[in-house]
Formats: structure tokens, C-alpha cells, sequence
């Protein structure tokens, strides 16, 4: 039995010119008509157009449509007897034509065939996205984990018994029906016919530069265990994953620190253990910057963690958004350490960022979430977060474990010097007291509950913040827009002054965070100023300071624990979960799939 979970099928093309010729067919001129798209627009468009001039028709614009027709396109011109190089060919089997469709197309893709000429047939393949074949066994319930796929093993009719597989793009929608998982590479196919599996490899690069599919090579590949448990894909006592998910942060951020912060005894330093890091820390304290890369959340996490970094290390560190540094092809050097932060280790844009640094000679960190992901397989070394599952498209849990994750980074870094080991130290005895702390801010949910029904109906909604709390200011701001769908911005507070001010007035909800840090001082100046102009202010502060910060009534406060300031974002980011979560409710949307968007991007 075969069955299919989340596959993922999509294409991104380019190189065309490689593939033109190949196909038998001649496109060059419709290249030329076209060449101000992207070659990946140009590709699509180019090789659908010569399937419309064979007299193929399209019901959508999608680029997957293209693939099945050119799949149906191979299979004719094989079966006419004639291949495409224009060579004799014998019969024709799935994987052929699979792998013939797979020479034409270039970019990213996860790809899953069925076809009515091979009824009892499905092939797979991949490049670039993530795809997993979970196997299970009902007569033999146990596998170890050494034990080697390979043709004979799963050949079903041989040993006679029954077996399932699964085709997916994450272990989370295999999980509950097994653990056994085989992660399927770039240009491997896996054939499953009449119930028994072969997996083929074959060199795509080098299929494109003879013009032809060499013959393929039967391979073996090792089954791995997944590192999850069916509980973490249940929801359990929630409604929603991420209602879920923001509730186990304690539980997730102990899993993060979990063996990695030493706490010696009255002789002993404390100290921070990233295993994954250890030979490369020389390395990387040497570098000529850190560049930090990621998107969305996995990027404000790296915003968050970055002045930490910059302190303890000493080394200058830069922020990239994985698309904008591959658009502008920005510098990267080989001193460079450049840290790919991913929840979901798959995300297209950052993977290919991770390629262009790799090209450019830099040492390669990966900070992931999840074990076997791309990034964590193409990195030189990194450092997994384990917080587990998280299945809600936004990112609540894995944000706060990425920013701890990058705080013991900075700790690790900072380890040689002396005259910061006091810091180090109080940092490191925070990071204990987190999960309790983290613990006492989710007991704001019902207040939280409270500002959403306040805030339900409003248009917009804008979060300042600075220091540590800038990032808190815009990942806030991105949980709100994202799964409420309330226009909302965050905005580093020291550029209120210069244009967002003149949106200020008695309408408009503010949130400004403003906890105890050494930006508190210029934070009181700008809710003064916020409140010159009639604000509608909430301001979120550490416990006890909501006196000082605004004594008139004219303020609603969201009152949080304190702890050291590079861990302070962990903390404030809770309530603003809480709140956009609310909201979505109230306003009826849909929680855990936001419209338009995927829990892990890899289209670009
Ligand atoms: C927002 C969110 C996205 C992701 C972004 C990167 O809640 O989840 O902004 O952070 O798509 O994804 P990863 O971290 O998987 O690379």
C-alpha cells in the first residue's frame, strides 16, 4: 500500500539553454522574445509553449502542470520507439521516463508519479525540495537501525510480507504510522512496482552533457529512525497547534538547554557545551564577520541574538534575508562565518543562500530545527534547537529556541575571555530561571484574551521597540499580520521620529516595548512623546516599572518577568504570541494554515 502525505510538487527551471536542444526540439527563438523574465519564467514559459505547439492543452497557469505533460510527452516519443536524442530505445519502463523528465527540468522540485500505463507503479523523485519515503512493516514490527534498504529487503514478494510506504515531504505527517523513514536524495528515484521499492541514483549533470539518461545504479541507503513521538503531532488539550506550541515553551526551551549549559560548582566556571561547534568555535572567533541569514522569523531570531553576538565575541556581525542576499549577490568572503537559521532546515531562499556562500568559500553554521533537513546536511557544522515539532505554520516555539540556541552561541564564542565571564555568568544563570519565567508569562493568556476583544476590530496595528526588542517589535508584528491578518508593523523605536510618527494619533493601537534594559531611558522619552500626541499606548514593561513609564492612567501595561537583557526577547515575544493568537481566533481566521501561506517555503 502506498499513500501520500503533504507531497510537495512544484518547479523552478533555469539553465535553459542546456536543455533546449535535448529535447529534440528547437526553442531558441521563443527565448529570445521573452529573455526580459527570469530564466526560470523563460524556461516554463519556453517549454510550454513547445508542448502547445505539440498539441498538449493546459487547464492552469501552474508551472506543475508542465511537468505531467512532459512526462506524457517522453512517454509518447519513447514509446514511439524513437527517444528523445533520437536514439533506439527497447521497452519502456517508469523509471525511464522519469528520469528523462528529470534531465529536462532544473530548480527544485519534489515529484510523485502515477501513471495509467504502469498501473501498479509509482516512481518519486526530487531536487532541491525535501521528500521522505516512510516504511512499514506489519510482520516485522521492528527494524534496527543499521539494517540496509536495498532491493531484496523490501522486496515484498520474496519474504512475503506486507508493506506500507509513505511519501512525504516532513517526518511529521509520516510519524504516526511509522518511524522509518528513508530521506530520499537529489537525483534518486524511488520505484515502488508490485509492492517492492529500488532506489536508483542517477547523474543528472552529467545526463544533460551526454544528451542521454546513463544507465542508472541500484543503491543502498540506510533507514533512519525518526527522533519524534506521535504525541508531538497530536494537539492534545489544545485547539490549535500553535495555541499548543506557545504553551510548551517551557518545555521546549529545557529541551534546547538540555546538556549544553554547565553550571560548576563554587571552583568550576560555568560554561556552554555546543557539541556540534566545538572544533570550529577557533574558527569562527576569527572571522572576519558573522553573517547571519534566514527569513521571516528564523531571521528577526538571528536580529534578536545578534548584540549578544557582537558583545561576547567581538566580532562584527551582519544580518541577511536569505532572497535579498542572493539578488544582490552580496559580499561574502572565505574569512566569513555566515550562520543559516531555519526552523524547517528546507526553506528555499535560504538554501540557496547557503549554496552561494558555500561557492564563496565561507564557513557554513547551521542552526536548524530539524534533524537530516537540507540545511543541516549541506552545512559544515551547526547546532540543532530541539524543540521539537512544530506544526502551526507560525513559528512561535521555534523562535525562542533559536534565539537561546544563538545566546549560547555567543556564550561559546565569548568563552576565552576573561574580563566578560561576570556577564557570561549571570546570563547563564538566567538561562536556568527561563523556563520558569517563561512559565509565569504565558499566565497572561486571558489578558491577552482581554486586549485581542479590545483590539479585534482594528485596521492596524504598530509595535516599536529597540535594543534586544527591536526583533521583538517585528516578529510581534509578523505573528499578528500573519495568522490575524491585521495590517501590523514593528518599528525600531529610534526611528520613530523620522515618519512613522506622523501616523500617531488617538486612533491608532501602539504596543512599545519598553522592558528594563539600557535602552529603558530613551524608551520613557519616546512614550512621552507617544503620549504628547495622543497614543493609544500599550506598553509592555518589567514588572514594577509601569509607574515610571506612564503614571496617568493613559497607558494599558503588559506586565512581564525580568531576566538578563539578551534573553528579555524570549520573554516579551510570549504575550504577542498570546495576542495574535487571540485574535485570529476572534476574528475567525484559520489558526494554524494562514491563507497563502506553507510551513516550509521551498519555492522561491
Ligand atoms: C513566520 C514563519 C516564517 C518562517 C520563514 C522561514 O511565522 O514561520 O516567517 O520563519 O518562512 O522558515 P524556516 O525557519 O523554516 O527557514
Amino acid at each position: 500500500m502506498i499513500r501520500l502525505a503533504f507531497p510537495l510538487m512544484l518547479i523552478r527551471t533555469r539553465k535553459l539553454d542546456q536543455h533546449l536542444s535535448m529535447i529534440g526540439l528547437h526553442f531558441w527563438s521563443s527565448v529570445k522574445r521573452v529573455k526580459s523574465k527570469s530564466w526560470s519564467q523563460v524556461y516554463i514559459k519556453v517549454l510550454k509553449e513547445t508542448l502547445l505547439r505539440h498539441g498538449y492543452r493546459f487547464e492552469s497557469d501552474t508551472d506543475t502542470e508542465v511537468i505531467p505533460k512532459l512526462a506524457k510527452f517522453v512517454y509518447d516519443r519513447l514509446s514511439e520507439g524513437t527517444s528523445v536524442n533520437g536514439e533506439e530505445t527497447q521497452e519502456v519502463t517508469f523509471s525511464q521516463v522519469v528520469m528523462e523528465v528529470m534531465r529536462q527540468l532544473e530548480g527544485a522540485y519534489a515529484l510523485i508519479f502515477k501513471s495509467s500505463h504502469f498501473p501498479s507503479e509509482l516512481v518519486a523523485c526530487k531536487c532541491g525540495s525535501p521528500l521522505l519515503l516512510g516504511v512499514k512493516d506489519a510482520a516485522e514490527p521492528e527494524m534496527k537501525m543499521d539494517q540496509f534498504i536495498n532491493n531484496d529487503l523490501l522486496h515484498d514478494k520474496r519474504q512475503g510480507r506486507p508493506k506500507e510506504y509513505f511519501l512525504a515531504s516532513d517526518g511529521s505527517a509520516v510519524v504516526e504510522h511509522t518511524k522509518k523513514v528513508l530521506v530520499i536524495e537529489d537525483n534518486e528515484i524511488a520505484h515502488i512496482k508490485d509492492g517492492s521499492l529500488s532506489i536508483f541514483k542517477f547523474d543528472t549533470a552529467k545526463a544533460r552533457k551526454i544528451g542521454g539518461v546513463p544507465r542508472p545504479a541500484s543503491v543502498q541507503r540506510a533507514l533512519s529512525i525518526l527522533e519524534m513521538e506521535v504525541e508531538q503531532i497530536k494537539k492534545g488539550k489544545y485547539d490549535h497547534y500553535m495555541q499548543k506550541e506557545i504553551h510548551e515553551q517551557p518545555d521546549s526551551l529545557t529541551t534546547t538547554m538540555r546538556g549544553r549549559l554547565i553550571r560548576g560548582g563554587e571552583s568550576k566556571m560555568k560554561s556552554v557545551v555546543l557539541g556540534g561547534l566545538k572544533d570550529h568555535l577557533r574558527t569562527i572567533r576569527r572571522s572576519r564577520r558573522i553573517v547571519f541569514i534566514g527569513c521571516g522569523t528564523s531571521y528577526n531570531a538571528a536580529l534578536a541574538a545578534r548584540p549578544i553576538v557582537e558583545e561576547l565575541s567581538g566580532v562584527p556581525v551582519t544580518m541577511e534575508l536569505a532572497s535579498d542576499l542572493v539578488d544582490r549577490q552580496g559580499p561574502i568572503y572565505r574569512e566569513d562565518t555566515a550562520v543559516f537559521v531555519s526552523q524547517s532546515g528546507e526553506t528555499a531562499d535560504t538554501l540557496q543562500a547557503l549554496e552561494y556562500a558555500k561557492s564563496h568559500g565561507a564557513l557554513c553554521v547551521g542552526i536548524t530545527n530539524t534533524v537530516g533537513s537540507a540545511i543541516a546536511r549541506g552545512t559544515h557544522c551547526g547546532v540543532h534547537i530541539n524543540a521539537g515539532c512544530e506544526i502551526g505554520v507560525a513559528s512561535t516555539k521555534a523562535y525562542t529556541s533559536q534565539i537561546a540556541v544563538m545566546t549560547m552561541l555567543a556564550l561559546a564564542l565569548g568563552d576565552d575571555s576573561i574580563s566578560s565571564r561576570i556577564r557570561r555568568e549571570a546570563i547563564i544563570d538566567d538561562f536556568f530561571d527561563l523556563p520558569s519565567k517563561v512559565r509565569e508569562v504565558l499566565k497572561l493568556d486571558i489578558e491577552m484574551k482581554e486586549l485581542a476583544n479590545l483590539l479585534m476590530e482594528e485596521q492596524s496595528l504598530l509595535i516599536f521597540g529597540r535594543g534586544y526588542n527591536y526583533a521583538t517589535a517585528l516578529e510581534g508584528a509578523l505573528k499578528v499580520k500573519e495568522v490575524a491578518l491585521m495590517h501590523s508593523e514593528g518599528i525600531l523605536a529610534g526611528e520613530m521620529k523620522h515618519g512613522p510618527l506622523a501616523l500617531v494619533d488617538e486612533t491608532l493601537p501602539i504596543i512599545v516595548v519598553a522592558t528594563c534594559d539600557a535602552t529603558f531611558s530613551k524608551q520613557q522619552s519616546v512614550i512621552q512623546q507617544l503620549k504628547a500626541r495622543k497614543g493609544r499606548l500599550i506598553v509592555m514593561c518589567t514588572k514594577g516599572d509601569a509607574p515610571s513609564l506612564c503614571s496617568s492612567g493613559a497607558c494599558r501595561f503588559i506586565e512581564v518577568p525580568h531576566v538578563e537583557d539578551c534573553l528579555q526577547p524570549i520573554i516579551n515575544i510570549v504575550p504577542l504570541q498570546l495576542l495574535a493568537y487571540h485574535l485570529t481566533v476572534l476574528r475567525g481566521y484559520n489558526v494554524d494554515q494562514p491563507r497563502n501561506l506553507a510551513k516550509s517555503v521551498t519555492t522561491q
